[in-house]
């Protein structure tokens, strides 16, 4: 079985699980690094690692026109349903999900997470989705924390990580970050959007393969990495 995972610019991903489509964090409309637009992404499952702009800004449209169910901390999936997206998860830290690919578990992340309107988003987090046998871990936004280690005891197979720095980690607290999740492969998120979180990401693989034992996988907005299994 294989899957097959889209990176769209910031922090937006799609799984691509056969036959189901999965979007994180989606940013299209006002993403600068993004080329697609949100009318054209199907999916049938959004998952929000947390309420900022730059992760839920296309949530309420893409889940109203596709049916998507949206897996979100409690507070966030409460704003969502009172913008009239129906079918929604309330979920909280540590609490897995049962979904139709596998199963969904919402992680710690060191981070805020207030709502474009103001309200209160709860707590970030990141997401461990099984798909099959394979362990995708999408960090968030975060910075470096020690649990990491935690999230690890079962093997990971590919961590999205951040390495933007100024709002979550930076380059080198992302090498720390792969040494305690010790993925097969890492792939980078949450840089490069705007002149404040760009980064050398040439670098940065050079760092992951030197210093770790993960594969980096460097993907350009748009491009496809495929995990076979
Ligand atoms: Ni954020
Ligand atoms: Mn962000």
């Amino acid at each position: 079985m294989s899957l097959q995972l889209t990176w769209f610019g910031h922090a937006t991903w799609q799984i691509q699980a056969a036959p189901h489509w999965i979007v994180v964090d989606p940013f299209f409309e006002e993403n600068p690094a993004c080329a697609r637009s949100a009318d054209s992404i199907e999916c049938d499952y959004i998952l929000l690692t947390h309420g900022h702009f730059d992760h839920v800004a296309d949530a309420v449209t893409i889940a109203k026109r596709t049916g998507a169910e949206v897996l979100a901390n409690y507070e966030i999936t409460n704003w969502l349903r009172k913008q009239g997206v129906a079918s929604v998860m309330g979920m909280n830290l540590g609490g897995s999900f049962r979904t139709k690919f596998g199963s969904v578990k919402m992680t710690p992340a060191l981070h805020s997470s207030m709502l474009p309107d103001g309200t209160d988003g709860g707590v970030a987090g990141g997401f461990v989705v099984e798909v099959g046998q394979s362990r995708i871990y999408f960090a968030g936004d975060t910075a470096l924390f020690s649990d990491m280690r935690l999230i690890a005891r079962k093997p990971i197979d590919v961590a999205v990580l951040p390495i933007g720095d100024l709002f979550t980690m930076g380059i080198e607290d992302s090498i720390e970050a792969i040494k305690l999740l010790e993925p097969e492969y890492v792939l980078p998120s949450h840089y490069g959007t705007w002149p404040p979180i760009v980064q050398d990401v040439e670098h940065w693989a050079q760092l992951v393969r030197a210093e770790t034992s993960a594969v980096p996988v460097v993907l350009k907005s748009g491009e496809t990495f495929t995990l076979e299994r």
